[in-house]
Parts: structure tokens; sequence; C-alpha cells
């Protein structure tokens, strides 16, 4: 097979015009499908129906804090719930704060205090005339929004294949407007990314010129696998440990949520960091809240009890998702392979896949499958301020449609990658 960069132009005409015959018969089809969004699918949220089983008077009664779930108080959540959620990111569960039924929530609420109060003292970042944010890139398109919210400048960090090019970061934080950083350590949004070891050491061991930088570790998905056996090798150190050990225990807040382990938006999340910053973070949210849902936190200890619970729930999760991300992966080496056309990653978990096209195709693209009736992501989604220099990646997230859907889907999709490719070599 010839790669489309070394086809002559007599060829690259001919076979786009049997893609455009393809084409052709999908807009007659009037798809309506979508892999926008991380959503888990109908049979993934089936799992967890369990859950919403009656909860007897005789269970009501807290066993760790005798206080009835029913009723206001113990603000920092049950003793199950942050046994629970420590489990899943390997942490001390006195470090964690359980909170509501967004992780993403919290991390808002978490800038909004550095942005109105300030952290344990410092100037609030709205008295400042410049707050900068490091954002490793690809990301997560909804991390961006918050910091582009509060007005704070985004500055790119350019992802490795083990986690963020920490030699950048490491010059950047020696700048002290410089605030914080995402992170997503583990099946990192969208490029399914694991922090190799020496990387979260090295952001443990940061030394940041402003006292209130703080690393935003969302571990979003940490026992996210697709399959059984790589969970010992995706193993990633405690970051609230490591920072400790390093002598900087203030440096991190720690994210986690079951949005994707039992319902999307009514699972239970958390914040956890050392005890200092944990005093601070409590000083607010008692002013902000009498409590979050304990019903919940009770109806998420009675049903997975703890990290086996858990890892057996997610080999399920595994099950239904594993041919989903096989079916992606199957149809780009079917259709793209040996073309040149573009690269992709084959995670070990999480819920994305990214797709890099030759550069200014990657929009151009999107809007192809758009006008099929195939939803992607927005190209650009996964940069701050939704602008990616190259044109070049897609994210697609294979989780919610059916596998019939999804396959349909990405027939369309690799056609529209085609097309669009040959469309910009012939422009040159
Ligand atoms: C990295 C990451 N963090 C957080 C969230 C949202 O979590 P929650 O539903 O707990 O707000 C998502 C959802 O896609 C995500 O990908």
């Amino acid at each position: 097979m010839i790669p489309y960069d070394q086809m002559t132009r007599e060829d690259l005409l001919k076979e786009k015009e049997s893609l455009v015959s393809a084409y052709k018969k999908y807009e007659k089809m009037e798809l309506s499908l979508n892999m926008a969004r991380g959503k888990p699918s109908v049979e993934q949220l089936d799992l967890s129906m369990g859950m919403l089983a009656p909860i007897s008077h005789d269970e009501v009664i807290d066993v760790d804090s005798g206080m009835d779930v029913r009723n206001y108080g113990v603000l920092e959540g049950l003793e199950g719930a942050k046994k629970l959620l420590a489990s899943m990111v390997s942490c001390d569960p006195n470090s964690v704060i359980v909170c509501g039924n967004s992780s993403l929530n919290v991390m808002y609420d978490q800038i909004a205090r550095g942005f109105s109060f300030g952290y344990l003292g410092e100037k609030p970042w709205s008295k400042l005339k410049k707050v900068k944010w490091l954002c490793p890139v690809p990301g997560y398109d909804r991390h961006f929004s918050i910091t582009e919210h509060f007005g704070f400048e985004m500055i790119p960090i350019p992802m490795n294949s083990d986690g963020p090019d920490m030699d950048l970061v490491e010059e950047y934080v020696k700048d002290d407007s410089v605030k914080g950083i995402w992170c997503v350590p583990k099946y990192s949004n969208p490029e399914g990314i694991v922090y190799s070891e020496e990387v979260v050491k090295r952001f443990a061991n940061l030394k940041p010129a402003a006292k209130d930088f703080r690393i935003f570790w969302d571990n979003a998905y940490a026992v996210h696998y697709l399959y059984d056996e790589i969970e010992k090798q995706d193993q990633i150190p405690d970051i609230l440990l490591e920072c400790k050990k390093a002598g900087n225990p203030n440096l991190v807040f720690e994210f986690m949520s079951t949005s994707k382990i039992s319902f999307s938006g009514s699972g239970i999340s958390g914040v956890a960091s050392s005890p200092e910053n944990k005093k601070d973070i409590i000083s607010s949210m008692t002013v902000q809240t009498i409590g979050y849902d304990k019903v919940n936190q009770l109806r998420h200890i009675k049903f997975f009890k703890d990290a086996a619970g858990i890892r057996e729930h997610m080999k399920k999760h595994a099950k239904i998702l594993r041919p989903k991300f096989l079916c992606v992966i199957n149809t780009l080496e079917r259709d793209l392979s040996g073309k040149n056309v573009g690269t992709w990653n084959n995670p070990n978990g999480g819920y994305f896949i990214t797709f890099r096209t030759i550069p200014n195709v990657a929009s151009k693209v999107v809007s192809m499958c758009f006008a099929l009736g195939v939803t992607l992501t927005g190209a650009g989604a996964p940069f701050p301020y939704g602008q990616d220099p190259k044109d070049s990646v897609i994210r697609i997230a294979p989780s919610f449609p059916t596998l019939e859907e999804l396959q349909t889907a990405m027939d369309v999709f690799t056609l529209c990658v085609r097309l669009a490719t040959i469309d910009e070599i012939l422009k040159k």
C-alpha cells in the first residue's frame, strides 16, 4: 500500500472519487450517532441498579459515627465512604473529605476558595494582577473551562508518554504568578496516559516560587482498567504520601469520583489533602453547606463494601467497554494503517482514545462527520481556549453508543479522515 503523502495526484483523485461515493451513501442514511462525551452506556448504568434497593430502618444509623444518615451532620462524610474513596486511589482515609455528586464541582470550589479567600493565609488570587495556570495538553476541556472562567492565563504543557513535560513544569513554577496545574495522573483524559513513578515523584518534589501553588490531581480514572492483567503494572504512587515524604505536604489536592463507577452525576466524590489543607477547606465548607448527601454515601458503602467490591464491579464495566475500545482500534487499523493519515493510542483504561490527524485536518474531520450525523467532541476542545495549534487532535469517546452504532460511527470517522487528508494534501 502506498501512503497518501507519497501518492501521485492522479491516484489521490481516484481514491477520493471512490471515497466520495461512499460518503454519498452515508448522506442518505440520516444517521444520528454520538461519540462526543465520556458517558457510560445504559448497560453500564444498569450494573449499579442494586444500589437503589431500599435502605431499611435499621441501616440508617451510621456504624462509625452513630449518626442518623438521614439527618444533618458529619460534614467530612461517613467513615465508610472515606475508606471507599481512599481505597480507589490508595491514600489515607483520614485525608479524605467526602463531597457531593460531582468532583468537578469540588475542583471548582477549591479554585474559588483560592480566588476569594486564599490558601492558608496567602493573598486571594482575585487581588493579584495575574494568575497563571499550567495545563497539560491535550487535556480535559472542563478543567480548562474552570480556569478560563476565573480569568487565569492558561499555559499549555506538552504531554509525553509518561506524563507532562516535567522539565517545563519545573521551569514554569519558578514564576510566582503560576498558581497551579491540572493533572489526570491515570488514564488521562483524553490520551489514556499513566504518569510514571518518576513523574509523580518530580511533582511531589516541586519547589514552586508561589507558596499557594497547588497540584490539582484529578484521579478520576484510578480504577478504570480495561484489562484485568494490567492493574498491577499501571499502579502509580500515592501523591499525598510522596508530597509528605518530600517535605511538601500542602502541595496537592487529590480528587476522586464514582461518576464512572456507579451513576454519572449521581455518584459520590471527594477531595484528599494534608491536615492543614483539610482544615482550611473545612473552614469554608462549613459555611457553604451543613453537609453533603450521606444517604447516597450509605448507598455506595452498602453496594460496594470495599476495594474488592469496587474491583469486581469495575471488571463488569471493563467487559462492556473492552469490545468498544477494540472496535475503535480495529477499525482505525483496518482503514488507516499504512496510509500516513494519522496516529492513535491504544489505552489500557479510562474512557477515551485520541486520534491525531496530519496538521490542519482535525476540525474538517469533525465537521464532515457531523454533516453525516456523527457527533464528535469539538476539535480544539482538549486545549486551553479551545485552540489546538496544529488542529490535529480528535478525542473519541466509545462508551455510550451500542457496539453496532459505534461500528457505523467509526466507519464514517475513518472515511472522513481519509477524505479530509486527501483534500489537505491536494491543497499543496
Ligand atoms: C478527568 C475527569 N475529571 C472529572 C470528570 C467529572 O467527574 P464528576 O462527574 O465527578 O464531576 C470527568 C468526566 O468526564 C473527567 O474526565
